[in-house]
């Protein structure tokens, strides 16, 4: 089987592509220097990603991280999705003496969503209800130590079962349904118990590049009826759902209740809010509603710099937002 970088003459245009950058750097309006991971890279920089942007004139460089920033580019923008506290002072460092250049986005901001239980304060301090809607997150509680002590904080906090129990650490994704209190003791904290909303089986991931969203359906977990919900007991762990669940978004005999999209308005003003509490710009939301009612909803999820990969046209909202940073300079 022939990998895509491998069909013939992909890679001779790339060294083509070089030669021309090499011969004529000018000829880029803007350079954008990227410190992501491999996978990243593969799912992000894409060949229709790069091509496109060739021809808007931007230019994607590697960012060599053993090499001192500053002597890297001269870049405009750079974009970045790496963890440690090395390359965060490195950035800091880098911003500080670099006001010209754009950095996406600053790494205090990003830390903030590390953690599941700073990453939805903002919606919560939001109480965001109009006539579109109401957004609200599920009720939570985070367990730091000491396992035993779970089904105590459950009833202090008057959680309602089942709960979905997650890493306090953003990047761990072992999620897990629990039926009852005393089977939560299983579990390793740290951890953040949520209640679980039913939702009829379909979420809503929300992208956001800069001011653009766009929005895509997903399936998701089934609702747990009333009678399930009090007769069984015992943890089960859940697969990464939201990376192995299908689009939703051609599925036909949907229920139309559940499968209708969130109000754009309620969306764009979402959006212009937490863009501005967070102090991000690349990020999305993952967003469900209530099964039964029209208009409460709840955001469980926020990442930064998803797989934008997966957001349909993303080549052509990268790109435009990318030189509408340059020309706002
Ligand atoms: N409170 C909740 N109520 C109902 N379903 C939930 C809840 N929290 C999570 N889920 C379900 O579990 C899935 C994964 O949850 P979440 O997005 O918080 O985890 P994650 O590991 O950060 O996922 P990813 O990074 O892959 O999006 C959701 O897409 C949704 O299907
Ligand atoms: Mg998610």
């Amino acid at each position: 089987m022939k990998m895509k970088d491998e069909i013939p003459g992909h890679e001779g245009e790339d060294e083509e592509m070089m030669d021309e950058i090499a011969a004529a750097p000018h000829k880029y309006a803007v350079v954008v220097g990227y410190a992501l991971t491999s996978k990243k890279t593969k799912s992000f920089l894409q060949p229709k990603l790069e091509r496109l942007a060739r021809k808007k004139g931007i230019l994607f460089i590697a960012i060599d991280e053993s090499r001192p920033l500053s002597e890297q580019g001269p870049f405009d923008i750079v974009l970045h999705k790496l963890t440690g506290k090395k390359w965060q002072s490195i950035l800091e460092d880098y911003r500080m003496k670099h006001p010209e250049v754009t950095v996406l986005d600053p790494p205090d901001a990003i830390e903030h969503l590390y953690s599941r239980q700073s990453m939805l304060q903002d919606v919560a301090d939001l109480k965001m209800s109009d006539s579109y809607g109401k957004v609200c997150v599920p009720r939570q509680l985070v367990i730091e130590d000491d396992p035993s002590s779970i089904p105590a904080a459950v009833s202090n906090a008057q959680l309602r079962l089942p709960l979905v129990a997650k890493p306090l650490v953003a990047k761990s994704h072992e999620l897990s349904l629990a039926y009852d209190k005393l089977s939560l003791q299983k579990l390793e904290p740290p951890l953040v118990l949520q209640e679980f909303i039913n939702h009829g089986g379909v979420m809503f991931k929300v992208y956001i590049v800069g001011e653009a969203i766009k929005v895509v359906r997903r399936f998701s977990l089934p609702d747990v009826g009333r009678r399930e919900a009090s007769k069984s007991c015992g943890v089960f762990r859940f697969p990464r759902v939201s990376s192995a669940a299908a689009s939703a978004d051609d599925a036909e005999d949907l229920d139309p209740s559940v499968a209708e999209l969130p109000p754009r308005p309620l969306l764009e003003r979402l959006a212009r809010e937490l863009r501005r509490r967070l102090g991000l710009r690349l990020f999305n939301l993952d967003i469900i509603r209530e099964h039964g009612t029209k208009d409460r909803y709840y955001v469980i999820d926020i990442n930064y710099f998803p797989g934008y990969g997966k957001m349909p046209e993303y080549e052509h909202i990268f790109t435009d937002f990318l030189l509408s940073l340059v020309k706002h300079k």
